[in-house]
């Protein structure tokens, strides 16, 4: 059985490390591992093939960035090839970046098989370009690998067969639970001077947070607010920071400490130490639950609800008085030691092998439906 798989944006390389290693096991399977190139700085890319002990890409289509329209076309044309090349018998897309959908297009044309994993997560929050992303790779994907219940539920609703859907667990968690002990040689805390005392982790980078000045405006009042109780270490996307500077607000400082993009060993060793995460991200909304670290998520919406309900998540509005007082209740709880490590249903560090099982079993003769 012969896999493609494809990654492009920092979050799928953590995704595409546990199904990597899985496959390897397993005789009679070939893989090749496709870069897209979405993202292309040494920080957002190269750091975590590293971190992540992953192999070179056997392919790089370096597209790099441009608007959704230009990025995506880029990428479905210099896929295209790949595909013609490679015959695989199964393209293997991850999570609902604009690699995932770009590529899943292209291979549904040329009638070869799709699984999509970490399909069926639903923010149902339509301006949020990952979330078109996500209906349409669903759509298209002939095999889809849930995370977590909802996400059967989802497609269920959405009219997508049963017999297409595994509910695998969470991939990302496998390479967590892999790395959090590397991670901690890592010693980020002492190197920021902040060890033993408690300090916040923050990462933005959301459109609808970054890109429109009097949110951003707030974002970052509420940080200044929160480096009046505890340092912060803010990991800056380049999205963000450019932003910071385009709109001429004040850079925060003091308490409050911008730092360039982090590898992938360094977040881990720094939000498992941290008092609280504040972000806009999917990723660490899922590894905040299962580390038991206390999570404000700065959006209306989750597509990942399992880590509000069994673990350690809330949304709050992106309004710096609303931060304020998030921060204030979620620290008062943590004093009374509420918050655990959460462990929902398949994030259990075996979710990798699940999706090379569900693969082999799915098999290569049935022939694609077109
Ligand atoms: C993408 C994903 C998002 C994910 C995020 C993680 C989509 C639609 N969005 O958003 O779901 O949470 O990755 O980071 O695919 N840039 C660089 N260097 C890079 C990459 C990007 O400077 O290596 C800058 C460029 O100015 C670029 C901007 O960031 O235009 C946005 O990059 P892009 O890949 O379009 O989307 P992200 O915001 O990173």
């Amino acid at each position: 059985m012969k896999l493609v798989h494809v990654v492009g944006a920092r979050p799928n390389f953590m995704k595409v490390a546990p199904v990597l290693r899985a496959g390897q096991a397993v005789p009679g399977i070939s893989q090749v591992l496709v870069h897209t190139g979405q993202h292309y700085d040494p920080s957002m890319s190269d750091s975590f093939f590293r971190d992540l002990d992953l192999p070179a890409p056997d392919v790089n289509l370096g597209v790099g960035s441009g608007t959704h329209a230009e990025q995506t076309a880029r990428i479905m044309l210099a896929f295209e090839p790949v595909l013609d090349r490679e015959t695989p018998d199964w393209v293997v897309v991850y999570g609902d970046v604009n690699s995932t959908v770009a590529c899943a297009l292209v291979a549904v044309k040329k009638g070869i098989r799709i699984a999509h994993v970490e399909a069926g997560l639903r923010s149902r929050d339509r301006g949020m370009p990952e979330e078109i992303n996500r209906i349409l790779t669903d759509q298209l994907a002939d095999l889809l690998l849930t995370p977590s219940r909802d996400g059967n539920e989802n497609l269920a609703a959405e009219g997508i067969p049963a017999g297409r859907v595994r509910l695998v667990g969470n991939v990302m968690v496998d390479t967590l639970l892999r790395l959090r002990e590397e991670a901690s040689k890592r010693r980020m805390p002492e190197r920021f001077g902040v060890e033993g005392s408690d300090y916040a982790f923050v990462t933005l980078h959301r459109p609808s947070n970054v890109d429109d000045r009097s949110t951003l405006s707030e974002l970052l009042g509420a940080l200044d607010d929160l480096g009046a109780r505890m340092p912060v270490l803010f990991a800056v996307h380049p999205r963000t920071r450019r932003r910071i500077s385009e709109f001429g607000l004040p850079a925060p400082n003091g308490p409050v400490r911008l730092l360039d993009p982090l590898g992938y060993l360094e977040t881990v060793n720094l939000v498992d130490g941290a008092a609280l995460v504040l972000t806009d991200s999917g990723g660490l909304q899922e590894e905040t639950t299962v580390l038991g670290v206390p999570c404000l998520t700065a959006r209306p919406t989750t597509e990942r609800p399992v880590t509000i309900t069994e673990g350690t998540n809330r949304l709050v509005a992106s309004r710096r008085t609303a931060i304020g007082e998030a921060v204030a209740e979620l620290l008062a709880r943590r004093a009374g030691g509420s918050f655990r490590p959460g462990q929902p249903e398949g994030w259990d560090g075996r979710a990798g092998e699940r999706v090379i099982a569900a693969l082999l079993e799915s098999g290569t003769t049935v022939a694609p439906t077109t």
